[in-house]
Order: structure tokens, then sequence, then C-alpha cells
């Protein structure tokens, strides 16, 4: 066992054992397991939180990827514009629709989509944008929304890493037409199992959404649409209620290591990817650019704390895409952002200590080195 792990997924549920468990046994009560009330609180909950007019509970960020993307009513022989880092679910979600993705490449300082070149990918079948607010930095969306606009493209935002991040002092997941996020349970929120939500302030895809997530239904057994069982169950919506309450605490948190780690490492050669003057992330994963990377990775590991690679592999590069038929694009920033990034421990209920002995590992490395 590490003796620092990248995350803590249990550590949660310890500080809010009672409140949790008071919860679960609600819904268990009620018999509320699919949507129902607590889904509905959250729902409330959630849209004020992200600033946004409406939200829906779904299964996953996945689903929420799907539906957002549906709902704008995206489908076969659509391009949809997409960043090459994130996870593939947002590529997966594009496909599922028959539409194909199409790569913008990072801009190198956020790892965010670069929206530099972004007027020049669009084409007759070009329909939407979907910039990805990677490691809960929030992506440059203001040249994204104009190129957007100009074009007549809606703008999806995977939001599924950025609870809480704002863009020029707003929230993301409501800055475009409608946002996807995640309840996964390594998030900075997070659900006990799978669940998302899609927000927008457009009352049309909301009411679109909520019946593609349920079946296509718009009363019970009437079948308007063709949808799916993207429902959130009623057990995730009690665990976010309680949870949510304490989000902006955990995000302080993450801040504070995240400054801690920044100042400590502006001594070495790590690059750590920090915050757009514009923006304030969520920290829901702390990413430093290394040149020797997989030595330093070694190095942590070998004194026992966890590290991962997100992403050791652009999506765009991914066997997968050229199973699905998608040409692969040249996108040298993403190419050599997968070489060089390594993510370090990051989560609320770090400890100082913890911190601070990953710290003097990483200075280790460079003075063993040096
Ligand atoms: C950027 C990004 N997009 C989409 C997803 C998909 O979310 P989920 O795992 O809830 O389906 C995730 C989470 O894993 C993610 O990090």
């Amino acid at each position: 066992m590490a003796k620092v792990p990248l995350v803590d997924v249990q550590a949660q549920y310890g500080a809010l054992e009672e409140e949790l468990d008071a919860a679960l046994k609600r819904v268990c009560r009620s018999g509320q397991f699919a949507l129902g009330p607590e889904v509905e609180q959250f729902e409330r909950s959630w849209a004020a939180y992200c600033e946004a007019e409406h939200c829906a509970g779904v299964s996953s960020g996945t689903a929420a990827l799907h539906l957002g993307l549906l709902a704008l009513g995206i489908g076969e022989g659509d391009e949809v514009i997409t960043s090459p880092m994130s996870f593939f679910a947002t590529v997966a979600a594009i496909l599922y629709t028959g539409a194909r993705p199409v790569f913008a490449d990072i801009a190198p300082a956020t790892c965010c989509m670069d929206a530099t070149g972004l007027a020049e990918l669009v084409t007759e079948r070009t329909r939407a944008v979907l910039p990805v607010h990677l490691f809960g930095q929030p992506a440059d969306m203001d040249p994204i929304l104009a190129v957007a606009r100009r074009k007549g493209l809606a703008v999806i935002e995977d939001a599924c890493q950025a609870h809480g991040a704002l863009y020029k002092g707003r929230k993301v997941g409501a800055l475009g037409d409608v946002g996807a996020f995640s309840f996964y349970p390594t998030k900075n929120l997070s659900a006990f199992g799978e669940a998302g939500a899609v927000v927008t302030n457009d009352p049309e895809l909301h009411a679109r959404v909520r019946m593609l997530r349920n079946h296509g239904q718009d009363g019970r057994y009437r079948h308007a649409l063709l949808g799916y069982n993207y429902r959130m169950d009623g057990l995730q919506g009690a665990v976010l209620n309680v949870k949510l309450k304490h989000l902006d605490r955990w995000n302080e948190r993450r801040r504070r290591i995240a400054e801690r780690y920044g100042a400590a490492f502006a001594s070495t050669a790590v690059r750590p990817v920090g915050e757009a003057p514009y923006a304030r992330s969520s920290w829901h994963v702390y990413v430093v650019r290394c040149d020797d990377r997989d030595a330093l990775q070694a190095h942590l590991t070998e004194a026992g704390i966890a590290t991962g690679i997100h992403y050791p592999v652009p999506v765009s590069h991914q066997e997968a895409m050229a199973t699905c038929g998608v040409p692969r694009p040249s996108v040298p920033e993403a190419e050599r952002m997968a070489r060089e990034v390594l993510s370090l421990p990051l989560y609320p209920e770090m400890s100082d200590e913890q911190v601070e002995y990953v710290i003097e590992t990483v200075q280790g490395f460079f003075s063993d080195a040096g």
C-alpha cells in the first residue's frame, strides 16, 4: 500500500458516515430508487451551484455527454470538434451519436483546447464544439464561443473534472449551450458508484434531456422519442445532497495543496500545469510536466507515492478510433503532453505531512540527478 495514494475514495465516508447512512436509509425506506425526490432535490441544488437554470440527473458523465449531444440534434454525418486530451468517454459519446470527432490541438499552458485554428477545422458538416475542462482547468471559453457563434455551432462543455471551477468569475458548465458533469467516485463531488448531470439554461434542451434519459417518455408509458435508461439512482442523489454542502471546502483544501506544490516546485525542473489568468481551477488532478517523466515516476513509486498519467495516449490516437474509421490527426502538442505529464497525489483529506513528503521526494529526485 502506497504511503501516499493518488486519491482516497473512502475518506469522505469516514468523515460523513452518520449523515450519509441516514440519507441512504431514507431512500431505502421510501423505495424511490430510480430518480425520485432526492434526485430532484439534487438537481435543484446542482443547477443553483452551477449558476444554471436547469439540471437533469443522469447515470454517468458519459450519459450526460451523450444526452447533451443528442438533445442538440447531433447525429449521423455530423462533425463535433473536441480536444485530443481527455478521458475516452468524451469521444465515445460523440461516436455513440453517429457523429465524427474532429480534433483541435491543446494549448500547452492549460492542456485544454486551443481556439487558435478552430475556425479552420469547421466544415459544412460541423455542428458543435466540445471543449474539455481538463484536470479542473477551464478551457478558454470566450474565443471558443466566439468561433461557435460566428459559425452557428453549438457548444457542449465537458465539465466532468471541473466541479465548481470558474471561468472569468463564472462557473463552468452552462457557459455554452449544455454542460456535462460526472460524479464518478474519484471526482471532486462523487457518488457511491456511477452518476452524472446535464446542466443548461435552455428549457427545451433540458426537456429533451429529461425525456431521453427516461426512454423518451413524455408521460407514463408514452414514448415520444427513442431514449435510453440513463436515470440517476435515488441512492446517488441522496449521497450527492449530503456531499454537495462540503464541495467548496474540499475544493479550497485542494487549492491550498496545489498552491503549496506550485511554490515548492518553482525551484525544480517540473513544470506544473497551473491556472490561466482567467481561471480558478477545481484542482481535480495536479499535473506536472517533466522531460524525464518516467524516471520521476519510478522515483516516486519507490518512495511509496502513487502517481498517474492522464493520459498516456491522446484519445485521437487510441486503437478504438481507428476501428471507428476516425483518421489520426496531427496534434503535436497533445502528443508532447502525453509523453511529459505526471499526476501527483491531491485530495482534500491529504495531510500536510503527506504533502511535504511528496514535495521532498520530488525535490530529492532533482538533487539526486544533479
Ligand atoms: C473528462 C471526462 N469526461 C467524461 C468522463 C466520463 O464520466 P463517467 O465516468 O461518469 O461516465 C470523465 C470521467 O471519468 C472525464 O474525466
